[in-house]
Formats: structure tokens, sequence, C-alpha cells
């Protein structure tokens, strides 16, 4: 039995990632701290979590509709994640004061439910749904279109979830952050659209968001590492025209963009194995 397999066997799996994981520390790649490598234990709790997660997504895919406003999606996101035992992260967060974030056309994201908002023929619609469970969070969005879709904004949502695929595929391990964020990038710029750069994917699992920042924009052969163990989202939001977003001075939350043109977002997030990647919610 070699040394490596001798240390497999006497420590577990870890080892092994240990071991790497200093040769590139001492290379001056920035590793991810122990605190964001998940236990095996804790990978179980995350697992159900986002089950409930896509499960809510599913449901709200079965109602989302033209004529109902944003305030009934919100409904039914609270309705069906509290009868499930679990609690709507974005509820309070910060003060934000919905159970869901759908923002539609024009609005990038953090788009708060609305009974005055009501959803047309030919919008564009993100849903972000993020789910508490016995202490472990999950987090993923979708698009939905309304009725009769134009050809550009269909265009655009396809091109954004590809974008995410895209990205899902670069997050390797021992790959770096910046790898992800560069192939995105280059996806959406190759079809003419722009990276909202103020906004990131993040770590989730034991808390909402934590580190790292998953950037959807870079440069390959830069940023953190990527180990196995690490959770977190990716979910690039793309721009149809300028990538410049404000943030609405009255709510505080609803971010649009700043030329008035449609943007989309897709959300994964996914867990980092020894031999590839596990998406986890979508
Ligand atoms: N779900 C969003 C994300 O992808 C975060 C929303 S924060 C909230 O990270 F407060 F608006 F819910
Ligand atoms: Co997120």
């Amino acid at each position: 039995m070699g040394r490596k397999e001798q240390a497999k066997e006497m420590w577990g799996l870890d080892a092994g990632v240990e071991e790497r994981m200093a040769w590139f520390r001492r290379r001056g790649v920035r590793v991810p701290p122990r605190s964001i490598l998940r236990t095996p234990e804790q990978i179980a709790g995350i697992r159900a979590s986002a089950r409930i997660n896509t499960a809510l997504l599913d449901h709200i895919a079965g109602m989302i509709c033209e004529g109902i406003s944003t305030a009934q999606i919100d409904r039914e996101v609270y309705d069906y994640t509290v009868s499930h035992g679990a609690v709507p992260a974005p509820l309070h967060y910060e003060g934000f004061p919905k159970s869901v974030c759908v923002s539609v056309n024009d609005v990038v994201c953090h788009g708060i439910p609305s009974e005055r908002e009501i959803l047309r023929d030919g919008d564009i619609v993100n849903v972000d749904v993020s789910t508490i469970y016995e202490g472990y969070y999950s987090d993923a969005s979708r698009m939905f279109l309304i009725g009769n879709v134009d050809a550009a904004r269909r265009r655009l949502v396809e091109v954004t979830r590809e974008c995410m695929e895209i990205g899902i595929r670069a997050a390797q391990p021992w790959a770096r952050l910046g790898d992800v964020g560069a192939a995105i990038q280059a996806h959406a710029e190759r079809n003419g659209y722009s990276v909202v750069r103020e906004l990131c994917g993040h770590g989730v699992g034991l808390e909402f968001h934590e580190k790292p920042d998953v950037e959807h924009f870079g440069r390959k052969g830069t940023g953190m590492l990527i180990v196995p163990g690490m959770t977190f989202t990716i979910e690039p939001m793309i721009n149809m025209g300028r990538r410049h977003v404000f943030i609405d001075a009255e709510d505080g939350w609803t971010v649009l963009t700043e030329d008035g043109l449609p943007s989309a977002q897709w959300e994964s997030m996914i867990l980092i194995t020894e031999t590839g990647n596990e998406v986890l919610t979508q």
C-alpha cells in the first residue's frame, strides 16, 4: 500500500484533500477555510433542505401565470415552505419583507412581491427561493415565461441558463473560482450580453451567505481554489443591454438595469465532490 492509500485508510478521504490543499497553499493560491468544507452529516442536512427548495420551485412552476400578482407567489412560497416544516430564508433577512424575490423584466434581482404587480403577457420572471430546514440553507432560482414572450427575451433567458450550466461545468475540484467566472462571462459576451458585477454567487449551507463570493466574470487561473466539500451557488445575472444597475431608492432592495432593458438570472447550488460536482438544487 502506498503512503497516500495508507493516509486515506487512517484518516479517511480527507487526508488526500488536506495534502493537496497544502500543496496549493504553499504556491500562494488562496484555499477555502476548513469551516466551509462540509462534513458528510452537514451534506445530508443541506441535501434535505435543497430537496424542499427544488420541490417548491416545481410547485411555483405549476401555478405561475398571466394575471396573478407577485404577492400571490409570495403567499404560495410561504405556505408551501411552512407546511413542509421549513422556513423561507429571505423573510426578515436583513429587513427583507417577504418570503421570496420575484424579479420581472428589467428587475435584475431582489424584487419585492407586491399586490400591485400583476404578471402580464410577454413578461420574463425570475423566482428566487431559499429554504432553511433543520438549520440548513438552500438557494435556487428559475426563469418563467408568461404567455407569448418575444424571441429576443426568450433568447436572453436561454443564454442565461447556458451561462449557469457552463459555470457549473467549470466548477471542478482543484480548478479556480476565476475559471467559473471567465467561462460565464465569455458565453454571455459572445452572445452580445453583459454580466452584472455588483452581485455574485456565494457559499451556502450553514448560513444563507457564506464565503466565498462566486463572481460571474473574471480570469481563468485566478481566485480561490475549488475543493471537494464546498457548497456554493452559481447564479449569473445577464443583461440584454449594458451591465450597469441601480437600487430602487424607495425600497432599498430592488435592483434594476440602468438602461431599462431586460435582465435574466438562473441559480443553482452545487456540491464539489472529489470527481466533479453535484447539482443540489434546481
Ligand atoms: N436568494 C438571493 C440569493 O441568491 C438572496 C436574496 S436576499 C433577500 O442570494 F433578502 F432578498 F432575500
Ligand atoms: Co443565492
